[in-house]
């Protein structure tokens, strides 16, 4: 059985106290029977503050990104190696916004996925369809592309350690979410790939997530779809009030 994670991904928002605040707020409310994992996904700069908070609570801590090499002259980059350090469990690779804004393409990706796992991270590999590439019907071979290239000589394990996000980049920060159905249909769709590339067992165990505007009003009816094992909240997650109805959707 799969459990939930809901994640909260803070981008760049949030100082070292206004992040306090937040896990301040939310540690009040997530109690250790809460049926979903939970994970928060600070800016850099409050990882190791929020790593104090966090302690003992059940929260996980993850990051945005991570440098694909392993260290030393390599001005501006944070690795695997210091995010373990910090205490993350988990770390974002591909989100749409490094794939737009910073040319982050599947090669780097696959780079960074090896680079995270060698190091002991989890990722939560990000994958998503534009706008134009869904009307065009070919979501469900650019998600297929995407993961083909990130998986590629992936072991058994790497795959298991693995959660995917499908985040259509249309619905991202857009107030437009997919519908569930067409949530759902995605879902099943990488779930299959999983089955065909790594078998059924691992495909049954892979969590796969859905990102793009939930709120607490869309989040149960995605949540309750048999594919979808989780959710990647920004705008949402940076309210705590907000965050915790989404995380009370889960069952
Ligand atoms: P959003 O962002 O919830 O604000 O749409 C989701 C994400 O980018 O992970």
């Amino acid at each position: 059985m799969r459990k939930q994670l809901i994640a909260g991904n803070w981008k760049m928002n949030t100082t070292i106290p206004e992040s306090l605040e937040l896990i301040h707020q939310l540690k009040e409310r997530v109690s250790s029977s809460c049926p979903a994992e939970v994970a928060l996904i600070p800016p850099f700069t409050s990882l190791s503050v929020a790593a104090a908070a966090l302690r003992g609570t059940g929260i996980q801590l993850g990051a945005q990104n991570l440098s694909h090499l392993a260290g030393g002259a390599v001005t501006g980059e944070i690795s695997g190696a210091m995010l373990v350090s910090v205490g993350c469990r988990y770390v974002l690779i591909g989100h749409s916004e490094r794939r737009k804004l910073f040319q982050e393409n599947d090669a780097l990706i696959h780079l960074k996925l090896k680079m995270a796992l060698s190091e002991g991270l989890w990722p939560i590999l990000c994958v998503g369809e534009s706008w134009e590439e869904r009307e065009a019907g070919q979501a469900r071979d650019v998600i297929k592309n995407q993961l083909e290239k990130s998986w590629n000589h992936f072991t058994p394990m790497e795959m298991r350690k693995t959660t995917i996000a499908y985040e259509p980049v249309w619905a991202i920060g857009t107030g437009k979410n997919a519908q569930p159905e067409q949530a759902q249909d995605i879902h099943e769709h990488i779930r299959a790939l999983v089955d065909s590339q790594f078998g059924a067992e691992l495909a049954q165990e892979v969590r796969i997530i859905y990102g793009g505007s939930v709120t607490p009003e869309n989040s149960s009816s995605l949540l309750i779809q048999p594919d979808i094992d989780g959710a990647l909240v920004g705008g949402a997650s940076l309210e705590a009030n907000s965050f915790y109805a989404i995380i009370e959707a889960v069952h």
